[in-house]
């Protein structure tokens, strides 16, 4: 049987791009594959400055191709670009700068500290936006409390809902009720590239600060705003046990890919303190500490785990609104927001 390219581009999609859920063939890296015979010769070109990644990818592809029974002999040819500065990113429009919240795992806080940090921010008299980039689970707009649809302006972009004095975007704004997103791969890609250009963020003047709330892991939402966003900076949240820890590894490891700074990381449901004033470490003691210490990164705050954040995040008024000696939780995201003037 003849070899031919759809054989061998199956193969190659099986091969992720180091640090990334996706392929090499999905990354549009193949430049060309020629068969000749039993002989193989696959190119690509890739634009980075980490000497590992051509050096991992092309150990994957000649073993993958080799691996093939139909193949004698594999032959891969990288052609190293060195990335421009800003590969293929954009400054978003009216904002000066962007910050993205990300994690690894699901479910550690990453909503509760993108609008808590806003909110914290705002009150230090910045110019504060807020973008929930979950399309599957956004939450922001129920943080906040307010889940209006929002308008659009005479140029067809969106107009940002405020609250807490912070100017907002949800794509939970833009849904019905409770309508299930079914929305995969480059669709949502294109989706969350156009929704953060269609939103007109300077509607009240250019905005000191863009939060970008990301959905947890590193799939297609996450690499299209990486790829795409010029972003500032990047802050890992995390809780202390080691299985939220090996995943905020990887989130981190994605910024370094695409050289996004990493401003640090804020640990967390950190501790829980019971009425008489003792801590319970439930998740583990000091374990984003360590992380951010072994990474080289700073660690921004340690967040206790409160009933009254949890509660408020539910009726839309986030614990960074109350005023610091109310609040635990608002005195810490006000001391991290002034850090940010
Ligand atoms: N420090 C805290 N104290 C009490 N409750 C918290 C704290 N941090 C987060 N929560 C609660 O835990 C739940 C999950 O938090 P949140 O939605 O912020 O996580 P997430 O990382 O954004 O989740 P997802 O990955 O689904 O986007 C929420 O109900 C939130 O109110
Ligand atoms: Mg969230």
């Amino acid at each position: 049987m003849s070899l031919n390219n759809e054989q061998i581009l199956e193969i190659l999609k099986t091969i992720k791009y180091p640090g990334f859920s996706r392929d090499i063939v999905a990354f549009g890296l193949i430049q060309s594959i020629d068969i000749k015979d039993d002989e193989v010769t696959v190119k690509l070109t890739i634009q980075t400055r980490d000497a590992d990644i051509p050096r991992q990818l092309y150990g994957q592809i000649r073993e993958a191709l080799e691996n093939m029974e139909d193949i004698r002999v594999a032959q891969v040819d990288i052609e190293i670009k060195e990335p421009p500065q800003a590969m293929g990113k954009k400054p978003l429009k009216g904002v000066k700068k962007v910050i993205a919240i990300a994690s690894g795992k699901g479910g550690v806080g990453k909503s509760t500290t993108a609008t808590n940090l806003a909110v914290a921010l705002a009150a230090q008299g910045l110019k504060v936006g807020l973008c929930d980039c979950d399309l599957y689970g956004p939450s922001v707009a129920h943080m906040m409390g307010n889940e209006e649809t929002p308008y659009v302006d005479n140029n067809d972009r969106m107009i940002p809902q405020k609250a807490h004095g912070v100017a907002f975007m949800s794509m939970g704004l833009l849904l019905q009720d409770d309508a299930p997103v079914i929305v995969r791969g480059p669709l949502a890609t294109r989706y969350t590239q156009q929704f953060l250009e269609d939103v007109a963020w300077d509607f009240e003047g250019e905005l000191d600060i863009l939060i970008l709330d990301l959905p947890p892991g590193t799939g297609d939402i996450q690499l299209t705003i990486v790829q795409t966003v010029d972003l500032t900076g990047a802050i890992i949240v995390t809780t202390p046990q080691e299985v939220a820890l090996i995943d905020a590894r990887k989130a981190v490891s994605m910024f370094e890919k695409v050289n996004v700074p990493l401003l640090g990381l804020i640990e967390n449901m950190a501790w829980f303190e019971c009425e008489h004033g003792k801590k319970y470490y439930l998740f583990g003691k000091d374990g984003g500490h360590r992380e951010a210490k072994q990474l080289g990164i700073p660690l921004l705050a340690q967040v206790p785990l409160e009933e009254q954040t949890r509660e408020q995040a539910d009726q839309g008024l986030p614990a960074a609104a109350l005023k610091p000696k109310h609040s635990p939780t608002s005195k810490i995201f006000t001391e991290l927001a002034k850090t940010f003037i």
